[in-house]
């Protein structure tokens, strides 16, 4: 008999310190060697049922610094948390999200949470889950908020590996009433994301298109707001309204709370009428002493993203817009690099 050169003890523990489950390792490693296991595979592995081939035990032995870990343990943070907000229904907050959580992931090799904080489940949806299995589990941020879920127990791994997730579905659209019957309710958001804080380096919030509870709960538990922001009449009549709410924000429960800046979304530049509104939302941007992106534009390939349940990035790397995005992410690091220098010194 061939001495294995992996026994399946040796695999376990090697996932379990990851904090992968049998099915996240499974993906990991077909994202690598573009085959197709599956989590009984791994579990006849672990068993000893069958054997770990070669290569499988090699690229795990190789990469076990740098493959991602799932769920990490506590050994990063704490985490930056950017929310991303905007009253305006539509103009890719969650496209956003789900782009720059995989930027951070795979470019930047950081540890990335998204938290859904929309009933909608849109960022579920976009990172390949289903909102109503996740509701039946009882794994969503409803339960973690109201019904007592340990956070941890509610993440799930996603886009092979990369981005870990905090789901949400239609019992989030009790969300507000929920927070209006508690005390503090608003700042309960901040007590559930401080248990796992240190486990990530960043974690990226996605708003409902309402600038309700759930929303300042969000603004109260972040450092960094992102706004984006369509080249359309009504989105940009609406930044006003969120600046406002931002502010009473850092006047109340979070001073700290800084506006990292406007992105641009969904931009046709064929379109004079896209070109002029560009205009008012850099004149917007001028007089709240704002940072304005470059901006996002507006590509079938961000509709094939949600479609296929996968960040747009990752189908092309080089959509229009990538760069954009590349920037956002760096203004991000900079400003958590800044964040965590300024929190050494005090
Ligand atoms: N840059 C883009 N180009 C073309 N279509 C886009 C772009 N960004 C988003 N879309 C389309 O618009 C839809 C809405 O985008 P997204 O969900 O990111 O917006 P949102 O602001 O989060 O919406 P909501 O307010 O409902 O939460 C997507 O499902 C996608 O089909
Ligand atoms: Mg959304």
């Amino acid at each position: 008999m061939t001495e294995r050169t992996m026994t399946g003890e040796e695999l376990k523990t090697l996932r379990t310190t990851r904090k992968l489950s049998q099915d996240g390792l499974a993906k990991l490693l077909n994202e690598q060697t573009k085959r197709s296991y599956d989590r009984a595979k791994v579990s006849k592995w672990e068993n000893g049922v069958d054997r770990i081939p070669d290569d499988v035990a090699a690229l795990l032995r190789e990469s076990s610094a740098t493959v991602p870990t799932g769920i990490p343990t506590a050994s990063t943070g704490p985490a930056t948390i950017l929310v991303v907000i905007n009253q305006k229904g539509g103009v890719q907050k969650t496209g956003s999200v789900v782009n720059l959580a995989y930027l951070l992931s795979h470019k930047a090799k950081k540890k990335v949470l998204v938290v859904d904080c929309d009933a909608q489940g849109s960022a579920t949806i976009h990172l390949g889950m289903y909102p109503p299995d996740l509701e039946i589990e009882g794994k969503t941020l409803f339960h973690v908020l109201f019904r007592k879920k340990p956070i941890l127990e509610s993440i799930v791994t996603t886009c092979d590996g990369l981005i870990d997730l905090v789901p949400s579905g239609i019992s989030l659209a009790k969300a507000d009433t929920e927070i209006g019957a508690m005390t503090n309710g608003e700042l309960r958001l901040n007590t559930v994301l401080g248990a796992v804080r240190d486990r990530y380096d960043v974690i990226l919030l996605d708003c409902p298109p309402h600038l309700g509870k759930i929303t300042i709960s969000a603004l109260n538990a972040a450092n960094q707001v992102l706004i984006p922001s369509n080249p359309e009449m009504l989105s940009i009549m609406g930044i006003p309204a969120i600046l406002e709410s931002v502010e009473e924000v850092q006047q109340t429960v979070n001073p700290d709370l800084s506006i990292l800046g406007i992105l641009p979304t969904r931009y046709d530049q064929r379109r004079s009428q896209d070109k002029a509104r560009m205009q008012d939302l850099a004149g917007v941007a001028a007089d709240n002493g704002l940072h304005m992106f470059p901006p996002i534009k507006n590509a079938v390939i961000y509709v094939e993203g949600v479609n296929a349940g996968q960040p747009a990035l990752k189908l092309d790397p080089n959509a229009p817009g990538a760069e954009a995005f590349e920037e956002v992410m760096e203004a991000l690091l900079e400003a958590a690099k800044q964040g965590k220098e300024t929190a050494n010194v005090a």
